[in-house]
């Protein structure tokens, strides 16, 4: 990779490797993410799609290699985990609001407790994402009388409070009902278009194929595929990423 593809990346990883005890769970992973890539992660259940993104905001120590978020190395001693935090929106699986708040309390928590900007100030710009993802008229409302799919929304909502250069999504449409991924699909789909930096954990092939801007294919903690959509679905011939499409298929 030379230097100016690196210095363009809002997130690099450079040789990578992360043990949970005995086990490595990433094994020498070097891939570089640059401004406004939408980046699918991609790979069967336990080859470290998780691990490999909750590295990058620093919730897994690595035990090898370095990773650069937005110029920072994020696992250097010197580096202040809660700075390094509001640079990067994460969107989980199981949205993990706060229920006692409401849905603009919850966007406008991170913005205001932490990044100390005025009530007022966060609470126009929480509207204005509510309006984006949809909610706008459930403002004041308490997440538990949300649908899974509008909560996910408002997760969403949330991470963007911070104007963070990259977005994660940790599988964000598998613990919904599959009515609701659709229009959760949507929102990020039009983060997509609007240039925002995103790495997708994500089974939607549909979405990877026509959101995705490249592919990356984990096994057993490595990166075995990095390459276009068109190339991963057409051209692929590796074993392991043919049995994965064919699982999917059979779970749909
Ligand atoms: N906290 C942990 N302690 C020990 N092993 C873990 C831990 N988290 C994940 N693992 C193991 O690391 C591997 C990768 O997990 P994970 O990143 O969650 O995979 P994925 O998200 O692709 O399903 C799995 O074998 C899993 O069992
Ligand atoms: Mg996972």
């Amino acid at each position: 990779m030379n230097a100016t593809v690196r210095d363009a990346a809002i997130v690099s990883f450079d040789n990578v490797s992360k043990w949970y005890g005995e086990y490595r769970a990433l094994e020498n992973i070097s891939i570089d993410i640059p401004k406004g890539q939408v980046v699918v992660v991609c790979g069967p259940s336990g080859s470290g799609k998780s691990t490999l993104i909750r590295t990058v905001n620093g919730l897994e120590p690595i035990q090898e290699g370095r990773i650069i978020l937005d110029g920072t190395d994020v696992h250097a001693r010197k580096t202040d985990l809660n700075q390094l935090r509001q640079k990067v929106g994460f969107v989980f699986q199981h949205f993990n609001l706060f229920p006692h708040m409401s849905v603009l309390d919850n966007v406008t928590f991170a913005p205001i407790k932490i990044q100390k900007k005025p009530k007022d100030e966060a609470r126009d710009f929480a509207r204005k994402l509510l309006d984006r993802v949809g909610l706008a008229e459930k403002a004041d409302t308490f997440p538990g009388f949300l649908s899974g799919g509008q909560q996910q929304r408002v997760a969403i909502a949330r991470a963007l409070a911070l104007r963070p250069p990259v977005i994660l999504f940790d599988e964000p449409t598998s613990a919904l009902d599959p009515e609701m991924v659709g229009e959760v699909l949507l929102v990020m789909k039009s983060l997509a278009s609007e240039g925002m930096t995103m790495v997708c954990v994500t089974h939607e092939m549909g979405f990877a194929r026509e959101v995705g801007d490249r592919i990356v294919f984990m096994d057993q903690g490595k990166v075995i595929l990095d390459d276009t959509p068109d190339q991963f679905f057409s051209k692929s011939d590796h074993p392991r990423v043919q049995r994965f499409l064919a699982d999917i298929r059979r779970e749909a």
